[in-house]
């Protein structure tokens, strides 16, 4: 069946980059003669009939924001039978064709229950701050979230230099510590925590305490959120070592701000990529950057556990330190 019309969703965590994904996805589509339908609060606004046609003019002015005009969402409730009828009653009530799904693991793993289910076709644009789609180099939104997270620790730095102190700081990745291992390698800090790996909170400490006798006197630790709790492993420290710790959130502003130069022209590739996909006929496939090269990841591959190169990354910030 040829395709005529196709709806675009955001959906779980929003990352910088999403509106030029949407963007591209809208004036590419608009311009292969495609109607397109934008679906608020992703899976929320399928169930919930919240649609709204977008034109050329509807996306402009987006490419430079950070979050999602469409809005976005988590939405637990869609792993429910009830939830997917009514996301399916919507789909076919408002003759949608296919569905291009901009997020991330968690996105795709819906994406591809619901879409197979109910033989939607459909593709993924990967956009997570977490860098966590198997197959592919780099989702949407990751690099400006990293750089957000450095921007931290670059001041975070000058003061612990001052002041002679121990900071811990906490950057985002419930299950991945990508960002952590990215910025403390950039940030040139002294240790980095994360759930890939197995942390001994007693070899810090002699570390630290080690580096005191030397006259190193300050020290940042990142730790992503999944592996630990900054204000609890200052405590830690500070119990062992005796030594003052002070612990750093850096939360949600990761998620959000002006997409870098590089979210936004992956973005905008993407947003290409994933019309082309519908186009040739392919569905339950996410677009991506593969060594330079655009490439399509099946869905049941892409939400697989991407593998870090933990130890390699690791190695190098301990030698560096
Ligand atoms: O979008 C990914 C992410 O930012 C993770 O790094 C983090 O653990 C999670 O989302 C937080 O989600 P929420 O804002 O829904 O608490």
């Amino acid at each position: 069946m040829a395709i005529k019309k196709i709806a675009v969703l955001t959906t779980g965590g929003d990352a910088p980059g999403m509106n030029a994904a949407i963007r591209a996805v809208v004036r590419y589509a608009l311009s292969n003669k495609l109607e397109v339908m934008g679906v608020v609060r992703g899976w929320w606004g399928l169930i919930n009939e919240e649609l709204r046609l977008l034109d050329h003019r509807s996306v402009s002015g987006i490419i430079s924001q950070g979050g999602t005009i469409l809005k976005t969402g988590r939405c637990p409730e869609f792993k429910t039978e009830e939830a997917q009828q009514r996301a399916f009653d919507t789909v076919k009530k408002f003759n949608i064709d296919a569905l291009v799904v901009i997020g991330g693991n968690g996105s795709f793993a819906a994406a591809n229950s619901f879409c197979t289910k109910y033989k939607i076709p459909c593709v993924g644009i990967p956009a997570s701050i977490d860098n966590d789609i198997n197959g592919i180099d780099f989702t949407i939104g990751t690099d400006t979230a990293v750089n957000t997270a450095l921007d931290a620790i670059d001041k975070i730095r000058d003061t612990s230099t001052s002041m002679e102190r121990i900071f811990v700081v906490e950057v985002m990745g419930r299950d991945s510590g990508f960002i952590a291992l990215m910025v403390a390698l950039a940030g040139g800090c002294e240790d980095v925590i994360i759930p890939e790996r197995k942390t001994d909170i007693v070899e810090i400490c002699h570390d630290i305490v080690e580096g005191n006798l030397r006259g190193k006197l300050s020290w940042i630790i990142v730790v992503a959120e999944g592996a630990g709790k900054a204000v609890d492993i200052c405590k830690e420290i500070t119990e062992i070592t005796g030594l003052e710790t002070r612990p750093l959130v850096v939360g949600h502003i990761q998620r959000g701000g002006s997409p870098t130069a590089v979210s936004r022209d992956l973005a905008l590739n993407l947003g290409k990529a994933a019309v082309d996909v519908l186009l040739k006929g392919e569905t339950n496939k996410a677009v991506g950057f593969s060594c330079g090269k655009n490439i399509t990841v099946d869905f049941d591959a892409a939400v697989q556990k991407k593998e870090l190169k933990v130890d390699k990354m690791y190695n190098l910030i301990k030698i560096l330190t």
